[in-house]
């Protein structure tokens, strides 16, 4: 109920603040002819063209075309966002904004975001029921253009946007505040309206793992100046970065068929064209850039990944990366190259299923294309570049896990540059750089993995400190424990404002900028309540050990490199402290 009480806040806020009172606060106003008049705090002008209406509860610039409402007009005077304006305005007129706080923040995140996923659906469910009506028939014949079937439609949940104000008025009509809207990424505010943002779009729905609605992309219908997609920016629900298109497929296809592979393209318009094709293994990055999350959802699916990026991309700086965070998340990665830089869509509407089928029978494996795509930029006719290349080829030999497999591709970059195996293998001992396992340094960083013990570890202790397990006294200092990036933010922020209870606000803050706390937050909500404390030790005690272990190594590493008797007397001494510490 609370969702609904902050919107009869709002309601009350609006009514108590008189617009008349607040806009006085900052220009003079004067009275005639019904209206109040000044010059117009936002532009510069020597005669009043700025208006304020008491009895609507709003104001307009003739001017400059400002306008809107008491609570747009703090936003635009003091230059801040809905909400604190909201808070601003509370303060003016002495109407406190409810808090709405929760012992366990885990909770009331998830409670929040039950809600922004509702809103989706209904969001996704308007744009459908716009596809089918009359007005959805410009994005009918769109659709019936570029070849997608009504079923595929279906099966997506592709829709239409009309205009800017239906979807407000739906979800309006649904019982969401504005402010949700917002929220959600689904609506904009500008001069006081909210409105769609993917007003007059084809709209592709992006659905998550767990069937909800997270996001939408939208295309335009014509080719007109405007951008080509437009997508939900980031909200406590979506995160771009980390999410792909085309789980839900996906899924729906893996009920009824085995999938041995994931193949992963660049945009929304190649898996639906995939799909409707019959390649229905396919999920998009929605870009070219990857992220390692993004990876992690791959990789839930298969262990192979083919990666078929649009023709002008592969290659790039940007696909590259993304090749090697396949492989950091343990994928077993080919790669594909779609001539004539056509992009999968086009590709299988060109030349068919079988033919992109033998394209991805031709794939090449990721150590066998970065060779390849490195040769390419040298003329292995003059004796220079032929070994450049080969001091190149080898950095990227070394990135490879086992000798065994390092050898296995000498004749490669040996055929590839002209000169003998004996030549490559020469260079590749020198200089080498292993770990003590024998692995290759470089892989050892890439390998560095998301989901291990301790690092869930830490992700427990996190939920516990921000109050997901009552009583919890805990001064221990853990900041060397924080290996991740995101933890270590966490962390930080926790030691800066003290333990639990924090708003909802505060919250969403804190998730748009460690996109990990929202996860971390909600993570305790598995753990039965009398065994949480025990396992909050055992999570502590676990990072503990593993800090001590890792300092071991650093030391050892230390001694045997140090040349210095005293030097190697005084690592001894902290090696045997540590000891104890354990
Ligand atoms: N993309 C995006 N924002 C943009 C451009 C692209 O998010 N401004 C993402 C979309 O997910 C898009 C993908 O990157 O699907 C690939 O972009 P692009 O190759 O430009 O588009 P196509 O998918 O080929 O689009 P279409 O076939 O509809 O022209
Ligand atoms: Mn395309």
């Amino acid at each position: 109920m609370k969702e609904q009480s902050f919107n009869e806040w709002l309601d009350a806020l609006k009514s108590k603040a008189n617009i008349v009172d607040i806009v006085s606060g900052y220009v003079p106003l004067t009275s005639k002819g019904g209206r109040y008049w000044a010059c117009c705090p936002f532009h510069h002008e020597k005669t009043p063209s700025f208006t304020v209406d008491e009895q609507r509860g709003s104001y307009y610039c003739f001017g400059c075309h400002v306008g809107g409402d008491v609570i747009k007009f703090v936003m635009d005077i003091e230059n801040i966002d809905f909400m604190s304006a909201c808070k601003l305005l509370s303060q003016k007129v002495g109407l406190p904004m409810p808090e709405f706080k929760s012992k366990k923040p885990g909770e009331s995140i998830a409670k929040k975001k039950e809600r922004l996923y509702e809103l989706m659906r209904n969001a996704a469910r308007y744009y459908y029921e716009c596809l089918v009506s009359d007005a959805g028939k410009v994005a009918r014949d769109y659709m019936k253009k570029r070849g997608i079937s009504k079923e595929t439609a279906v099966l997506f949940g592709l829709g239409y946007s009309p205009d800017y104000n239906g979807l407000p008025a739906r979800l309006r009509s649904l019982g969401y505040n504005e402010l949700e809207m917002i929220e959600a990424g689904a609506c904009a505010q500008k001069d006081g309206r909210v409105y769609d943002v993917m007003a007059g779009r084809l709209i592709v729905p992006i659905i998550d793992g767990m069937k909800r609605v997270i996001a939408f992309g939208g295309r335009v219908l014509t080719s007109e100046k405007q951008m080509k997609y437009r997508n939900t920016n980031d909200t406590v629900i979506f995160n771009k970065k980390c999410e792909v298109f085309g789980q839900d497929s996906l899924k729906k296809y893996r009920l009824k068929h085995a999938v041995n592979s994931v193949i992963m393209v660049e945009g929304y318009m190649d898996v639906i064209s995939l799909y409707q094709a019959g390649v229905c293994n396919v999920v998009a990055s929605m870009g070219t850039a990857l992220n390692v999350k993004q990876a992690e959802i791959v990789k839930r699916y298969s262990d192979t990944v083919y990666v078929c990026y649009d023709g002008d991309t592969a290659g790039q700086a940007a696909t590259l990366r993304s090749l090697d965070i396949f492989y950091g998340a343990g994928l077993n990665v080919k790669v594909v190259s779609l001539p004539d830089n056509l992009d999968p869509d086009e590709y299988i509407k060109a030349h068919g299923v079988e033919s992109f089928s033998a394209q991805l029978a031709k794939a090449l494996p990721l150590f066998e294309y970065k060779l390849r795509t490195l040769a390419k930029n040298y003329n292995m006719n003059s004796a220079e570049e032929q070994g450049k290349f080969v001091v190149e080829a080898v950095e990227i030999l070394k990135t490879l896990p086992t000798p065994a497999q390092i050898d296995a591709y000498i004749p490669l970059v040996a055929k590839l540059s002209g000169l003998g195996a004996d030549t490559v293998r020469r260079q590749l001992m020198q200089g080498s750089e292993f770990t003590e396992d024998g692995a290759p340094k470089l892989l050892t960083q890439l390998v560095k993995r998301k989901d291990g013990k301790y690092y869930k570890a830490m992700r427990f202790v996190l939920y516990a400190l921000f109050g997901g397990v009552e009583g919890l006294s805990f001064d221990k200092d853990l900041s060397l424990y924080c290996e991740d990036e995101d933890h270590k933010k966490l962390y930080d922020y926790y030691r800066k404002n003290g333990e639990g209870e924090l708003s909802p606000d505060d919250l969403i803050a804190l998730e748009k900028e460690i996109p990990e706390a929202g996860e971390v937050l909600a993570e305790g909500r598995k753990v039965n309540e009398k065994a949480a404390r025990d396992y909050f030790d055992g999570c502590v005690k676990a990072l503990e050990n593993e800090f001590v272990k890792k300092q071991r190594k650093l030391l050892l590493k230390a001694y045997s490199e140090s040349s210095s008797e005293e030097e190697k007397s005084q690592i001894l001494a902290q090696m045997s402290n540590n000891q104890k510490k354990k």
